[in-house]
């Protein structure tokens, strides 16, 4: 009997990866079909036809991975950011639950405020700071009520081959710009999206419940992931220059430390992320093997 897996916002920068990496842990021989959805296949602001989609193909498991992430845009169109963040998770776990599905939802490190000095546990009490954080928080607080098994799974900093990220544009602005000025007062993990959608995969496959933190190990400040990034890209004539949150001036407050602890998800599975400057190799040498020249992709 066919048994359905449904990725919805699968032509998200995490929700290709996903499509990518989730066929190996649920096989097609194993009687698993793999669905992907996105805005044009559902829009999971509408509960009436996001409820009847999902029921209409009675899936066991429903990644989530659809959101509005522009978390400056946020600030100015708060409505629009719980419409999708919240009130879309909160049609998703409806649908899945009359179907009995497993339901995983993608959340972040923005939900706390980044007073603490140590990595933030599941633990620990959220206090986001901004609209795009409250709005994802009040998706897990969805989850938790609706769900007596959903998955939330907060990951951060997040880069990879199909989206905007901070990777790509730094790499953009080394072609047009000699001297860069990159934020150094925010610290957290920058996560590969390969790398978050394997280790989904795994705690989706074991049907773990409540909350996980998931990213790469170890820590570093956007300026120092800055410098990684040209570095490890050959663009080591670029000039990098430390700046303040303050003086880069975004709408939306950032936490200043949000770096996740990922001690509960070693502890009950054994997976532990490797450390994000291996990532970031890898991916910077995934895009020089595509684009040796560097003429299309972002290097
Ligand atoms: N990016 C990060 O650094 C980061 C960090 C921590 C957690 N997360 C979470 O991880 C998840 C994936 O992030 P991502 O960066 O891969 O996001 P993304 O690239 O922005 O992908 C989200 C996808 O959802 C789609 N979508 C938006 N509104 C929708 C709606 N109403 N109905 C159905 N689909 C809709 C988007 O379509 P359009 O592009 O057409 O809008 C897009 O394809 C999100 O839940 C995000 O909150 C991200």
């Amino acid at each position: 009997m066919t048994k359905r897996l449904l990725v919805i916002g699968a032509k998200g920068m995490l929700g290709k990866d996903l499509m990518d990496v989730l066929r190996f842990p649920f096989p097609a021989d194993e009687g698993w079909e793999i669905l992907g959805w996105d805005i044009d296949e559902i829009d999971i602001q509408e509960e009436e036809s996001t409820v009847r989609k999902i029921e209409r193909i009675q899936p066991e498991i429903v990644i989530n991975a659809a959101a509005y992430t522009d978390v400056d845009g946020c600030e100015s169109n708060e409505e629009k950011a719980f419409t999708v963040n919240a009130e879309g998770m909160k049609h998703v776990a409806l649908g899945s639950r009359t179907c009995g599905a497993k339901v995983v939802y993608l959340s972040t490190d923005y939900v706390f405020d980044g007073q603490k000095k140590e990595p933030y546990s599941e633990e620990d009490p959220p206090h986001p700071l901004s609209v795009y954080g409250r709005s994802k928080w009040k998706g897990e607080q969805y989850v938790q009520e609706l769900l007596k098994d959903g998955l939330i799974i907060r990951s951060q900093w997040l880069y990879g081959r199909h989206g905007k990220n901070f990777v790509n544009a730094i790499l953009r602005q080394a072609k047009e710009k000699k001297v860069l000025s990159i934020v150094d007062d925010q610290v957290g993990s920058p996560t590969y999206t390969v790398d978050l959608a394997n280790a989904l995969s795994h705690l989706a496959r074991r049907r773990a419940q409540g909350i996980f933190h998931v990213a790469n190990s170890d820590s570093c400040t956007w300026f120092t992931f800055g410098q990684a990034i040209l570095k490890l890209s050959g663009r080591t004539e670029v000039k990098v220059v430390p700046i303040s949150s303050k003086e880069l001036g975004r709408p939306a407050a950032r936490p200043p430390y949000s770096v996740l602890s990922t001690q509960k998800l070693a502890r009950e599975t054994g997976l532990t992320l490797r450390p994000w400057s291996d990532a970031l190799r890898d991916y910077i040498q995934s895009l020089v093997a595509v684009d040796p020249v560097g003429k299309t992709s972002a290097l």
